[in-house]
């Protein structure tokens, strides 16, 4: 079976870059033209649901240069991709803590999101200013203030930025590294991991046919026999 939801931890730009000779910046750009690919063969093949993990609560961290230069690249990618999202069927979401991005940068994210809030042919959730830890953090606090004083699993499902979202049936994670960096904790409790040493810039629908084929293979067990 086709995995539903696909979650991409799109890792490598830089060092893509690097190996070029090129600038750090070059490889995130060519990073963010990788993404239309996989979003038009996600939807030729059914997959419903996708999440790129884009820019990381942690990111903030990098040097404000590089921080800086995503700061434009990220609502350039939205501007530049929306017209032909809203025409494939595309519904844009953001999770993350978007309030830590300036406001001009806020209200490109959330035209992108109102402008395609109808459309249902395929989900996209992009991971921005995001932690898995804080995003639970915030579910907790959301909760308690609600008045709760227990909790299920279910309402901490409802509480996350991806409620009413299946789980991921996989998450790929592009570059080498073989760890999460606090994506998706909470949802991917039972989701099969993909790793490949390719950078994201490289990540193309080959590659992802790959890993969809490896999925295939696999037995997902849910605790069960
Ligand atoms: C992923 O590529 C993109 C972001 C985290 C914004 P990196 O920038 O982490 O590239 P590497 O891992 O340094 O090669
Ligand atoms: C994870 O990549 C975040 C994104 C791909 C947006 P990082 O490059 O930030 O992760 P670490 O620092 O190697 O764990
Ligand atoms: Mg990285």
């Amino acid at each position: 079976m086709l995995p539903k939801h696909v979650a991409f931890i799109m890792d490598g730009n830089g060092r893509w870059a690097a190996e070029r000779g090129l600038e750090r910046t070059a490889g995130h750009r060519a990073g963010t033209e990788n993404i239309r690919g996989i979003i038009r063969h996600s939807k030729d093949l059914g997959i419903k649901y996708l999440t790129f993990y884009a820019f990381s609560a942690e990111n903030f961290s990098r040097p404000a240069e590089e921080v800086g230069f995503l700061m434009k690249l990220i609502p350039e990618f939205f501007h530049r991709e929306i017209r032909e999202l809203t025409q494939e069927g595309a519904r844009i979401q953001m999770i993350g803590d978007i309030s830590q991005f300036s406001r001009p940068i806020q209200l490109v994210l959330s035209q992108a999101e109102k402008l395609t809030k109808h459309n249902d042919t395929i989900i996209l959730n992009f991971a921005l200013a995001y932690g898995g830890r804080q995003e639970i953090v915030r579910a907790v606090n959301q909760l308690l203030q609600s008045g709760k004083i227990e909790v299920t699993d279910q309402d901490i499902s409802d509480a996350l930025y991806t409620s009413g979202m299946p789980d991921p049936d996989l998450v790929i994670r592009t570059s080498g590294e073989q760890r999460v960096s606090n994506f998706l904790l909470y949802q991917s409790a039972y989701s099969e991991f993909y790793f490949t040493s390719i950078y994201w810039p490289d990540f193309s629908v080959t590659e992802f046919d790959n890993a969809l084929a490896d999925y295939q293979q696999r037995k997902r067990r849910f605790g069960g026999l």
